[in-house]
């Protein structure tokens, strides 16, 4: 078993040097490929990255629209997706025509995608966010009114942050985060009372209400680092405390609760990885017309937080 690690870890290593492949990681992946991994992070630097790297190929361990988006900001690259299921069901929630549908009610709106969305959506969208730079970027954005798509959690965030713009919730979720219950994130608190809680927005608001600070999985490393505490509970899913626990071995890191898990960014494997890169698949494929009007919305949040 471990000899066929090691196999397959040289295999994707070679092949990554002979196509001149790139593979780019998000914090919940499993620890095997959050560890070939050429970079790591939330979606705010993957998206970044994905838009300034000069590799051919980009190997995207994540969820459908997270490659989506590297294609998108990348638009003459090879972007591939490992597992093709690989999918966020809350970025499923909402769809163009729905939206445009609904936007009839509110004709004065302007309508701010999460990045956790498809693309038909970032296309409809007048700018893209995500957890890193929502606050910042709706409070900059020249409206008063706005439609916030999917996530009614972080629209309400949001909203609880920017309170002179009237904030209209789409009402999508993310199951994992939901999953977190104030109760359990209380009972954890009981058991480590000096640790520092840190809470995704993507939870509910009575959780995001307990936090000590509320942050993207990359704001939350940054955070781990920074802050002298040494005891931290994290809301999100457990695949970013894996890595803090790796990557930052002088503190404590611990789920707070039971530890919550989205299955469809544990679908990547080193097999996986290994059969995308040698097959060339799965291709991100966008119709040309979406994706020019996609990246106008994630150009624009890419300006807006520089
Ligand atoms: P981050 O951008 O904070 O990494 O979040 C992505 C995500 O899908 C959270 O569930
Ligand atoms: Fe989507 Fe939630 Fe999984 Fe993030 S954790 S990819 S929002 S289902």
């Amino acid at each position: 078993m471990e000899e066929s690690k090691e196999k397959l870890k040289k295999e994707i290593e070679r092949l990554k040097k002979e196509k001149n492949a790139i593979i780019l990681a998000h914090n919940y992946q499993i620890e095997d490929v959050q560890l070939i991994a050429d970079f790591l992070g939330d979606s705010l630097d993957l998206s970044r990255k994905a838009k300034e790297t000069e590799a051919n190929i980009i190997i995207f361990a994540g969820v459908y629209f997270m490659a989506e988006t590297a294609k998108i900001l990348s638009p003459h690259k090879k972007v591939l997706i490992p597992e093709k299921d690989a999918r966020c069901p809350m970025a499923d929630m909402v769809t163009a025509e729905e939206l445009l549908k609904f936007k009839e009610k509110y004709p004065d709106a302007k309508i701010v995608a999460y990045v956790n969305t498809n693309a038909d959506v970032k296309a409809v969208a007048d700018v893209c966010v995500t957890s890193a730079n929502a606050v910042d970027v709706v409070r900059k954005l020249d409206a008063d009114k706005i439609i916030f798509v999917p996530d009614k959690n972080l629209a309400h965030y949001v909203a609880k942050n920017v309170r002179d713009k009237e904030i209209i919730p789409w009402p999508g979720f993310c199951y994992v985060h939901r999953s977190f219950l104030a109760t359990d994130v209380e009972a954890s608190r009981q058991i480590y009372p000096d640790a520092v809680l840190l809470v995704h927005p993507e939870c509910d608001p009575e959780v995001v209400e307990m936090a000590d600070y509320v942050a993207s999985t990359q704001g939350m490393i940054n955070l781990a680092k920074k802050l002298p505490a040494r005891r931290f509970l994290i809301a999100t899913e457990s695949g970013l405390v894996t890595r803090m626990q790796r990557e930052i071995p002088e503190k404590e890191f611990y789920n707070a609760g039971l530890p919550k898990v989205c299955s469809n960014m544990k679908k990547i494997t080193l097999k996986s990885i290994y059969y995308s890169l040698l097959e060339e698949k799965y291709e991100i494929e966008i119709p040309p017309d979406i994706m020019e009007k996609a990246k106008l919305s994630l150009d624009r949040m890419l300006e807006y937080s520089k």
